[in-house]
């Protein structure tokens, strides 16, 4: 298989918008049909859609914000769960590619009548789209589906086990502020045992080279979680002193089987993010929040809303990431599909 025009169209994709200086891009090929996680992509492969990142943030603050890349092509949004903004960044991120996109809630789908995951998949794949990004409340689930379907398919968030363009848009807001992600300082805190943005924000973030902690009551860690590569704290005063970025998570209520917290009211008191917490981490430390936020549950307004806080810039760097990703993708879907004749692996 010659691989060298793929890693000319990304050289030249880049190379014109990226603020960073370019890397070494020759003979690299992103090589991966889908994006399931962050567990089955290299560091250059993160490094990469984050440059391409960058060029689409530029795109977004545009005036005109439509590009071609993704003209005439189908994206569908298969969400099994509800979301508001990773949905609704999936889909401006597709419009502005320039695809068709979709949006398949499972509330108004045949799933409610008893469809399968697989039979949902199939028919879709009939309709021969393009793009699926697909959330799930099981683990493993995206997976399944990439199999049977004859598309790229992008993971949205499967159960508590992976959301990988959620820390990929966390490595973005992170990069952009701190020049970088290596030797930084990330202390990940609140629910990690339901959370899959930690689990895919622990392998990002220390496949860039960052020193994480988690920081959360033992009932809220998975066991084994120092396995992972991180530093554990049960105490927000143990944990926060010399952190560069303090990413907060919402207690998953939803996943939550019995009392694994004494009170609200309690978990706030101990580790909900205040400013007096605030101050304890480094003083131009970044507040992040995957969203949605519980005010006065795991953050406190003032800091929520304060000078610290990049939530709303998460926000903005999702859709240019996602379309960097979607851009990705299909670029190499195209290219191996126009030097094997359809045969991919
Ligand atoms: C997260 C998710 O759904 O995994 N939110 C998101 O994608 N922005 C986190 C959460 O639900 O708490």
């Amino acid at each position: 298989m010659d691989i060298t025009p793929i890693a000319l169209v990304l050289m030249t994709a880049t190379s014109d918008h990226s603020p960073n200086p370019p890397l070494p891009y020759e003979g690299y090929v992103f090589a991966h049909q889908h994006l399931l996680g962050i567990a089955d992509i290299s560091e250059h492969d993160i490094t990469y859609l984050l440059d391409r990142a960058d060029a689409a943030v530029e795109i977004s603050r545009q005036v005109e914000k439509k590009k071609v890349a993704l003209r005439g092509r189908t994206q569908i949004n298969l969400f099994f769960e509800a979301s508001t903004r990773t949905q609704s960044s999936f889909e401006l991120a597709g419009k502005r590619l320039g695809a068709d996109v979709m949006n398949m809630s499972v509330g108004s789908s045949s799933v409610k009548k008893g469809e399968t995951l697989i039979d949902t998949a199939m028919t879709l794949n009939a309709m021969r789209p393009d793009i699926l990004v697909v959330r799930h409340q099981s683990a493993g689930a995206t997976e399944l589906l990439a199999q049977k379907v004859g598309c790229c398919v992008v993971n949205g968030g499967d159960g508590a086990h992976e959301h990988p363009t959620q820390a990929l848009l966390d490595a973005l807001t992170i990069r952009r502020h701190k020049g970088g992600i290596a030797r930084k300082t990330v202390a990940i805190c609140g629910d990690i045992l339901h959370s899959r943005v930690a689990r895919s924000n622990i392998m990002l973030l220390n496949a860039l080279g960052a020193r994480v902690r988690v920081i959360a009551p033992s009932t809220l860690l998975p066991a084994g979680v120092e396995q992972l590569g991180v530093e554990v704290f049960n105490r927000m005063e143990e944990g926060l002193p010399g952190c560069d970025v303090v990413m907060m998570l919402r207690l998953q209520r939803e996943r939550m089987a019995g009392a694994l917290i004494p009170s609200v009211r309690e978990y706030f008191q101990f580790f909900g993010l205040d400013r007096k917490r605030l101050a304890m981490a480094e003083p131009d430390a970044l507040v992040m929040h995957p969203g949605p936020m519980n005010r006065g549950v795991e953050i406190s307004s003032d800091v929520a809303d304060g000078a610290q806080s990049v939530i709303q810039e998460q926000v903005e760097m999702g859709v240019a990431l996602r379309m960097a990703v979607m851009e990705t993708l299909v670029e190499r879907f195209d290219q191996i599909n126009s030097t094997t004749g359809g045969q991919d692996d």
